[in-house]
């Protein structure tokens, strides 16, 4: 049984992490979706809420074979703790190569058992991401080509401005 994770910060979800997690799930047995508990970046929606919107997102996009965890402290931790074999990240552009490739080789030095995969995106993700996507949710652009309908509807709640007081 060959496990793998899928971890990030999911803040929110996109189709991007969609299309990755669709190619992981075809090349292992298990695929587990980590969401990251206490990210670098400040997040939008809490662990909780992050965790929510991607089982959301699931149960939308008809995966059904899929759990999602949250975790705290090392990634390598999480992976041991589940039994996996893989951690699996996505790669859009060639910038995302120098983080994956500093993340990926201290993860090894911290664990060597569990091996880094890299999957490419469809390219028409290639330049989409979770900032972009709070970018537009915030001034009120349509993210709905960006992110499944429960995402953006989470979105919309979150930057909904307060109505003017009528004078
Ligand atoms: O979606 P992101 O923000 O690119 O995901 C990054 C994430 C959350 C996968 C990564 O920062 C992480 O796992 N952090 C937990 C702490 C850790 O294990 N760091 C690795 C040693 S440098």
């Amino acid at each position: 049984m060959r496990i793998a994770l899928y971890p990030g910060s999911f803040d929110p979800i996109t189709y991007g992490h969609l299309d990755v997690l669709r190619r992981a799930r075809r090349l292992f047995d298990e695929l587990i979706v980590a969401v990251v508990e206490n990210p670098r970046k400040t997040s939008l929606f809490s662990a909780e809420e992050r965790k929510k919107l991607v089982q959301a997102a699931l149960r939308e996009e008809g995966i059904r074979d899929v759990r999602v965890v949250t975790y705290a402290g090392l990634l390598v931790d999480c992976a041991k703790e589940l039994g996996a074999v893989a951690v699996v990240r996505g790669l859009r552009a060639t910038s995302d190569f120098d983080y994956e490739f500093q993340f990926a080789l201290t993860n090894r030095d911290l664990d060597s058992d569990i091996e880094s995969v890299f999957l490419m995106t469809a390219g028409q993700y290639s330049f989409l991401s979770s900032s972009l996507v709070k970018e537009i949710a915030r001034y009120g652009g349509d993210v709905g080509k960006f992110v499944p309908a429960c995402v953006a509807k989470a979105l919309a709640a979150k930057f909904k401005r307060p109505k003017k007081e009528a004078r």
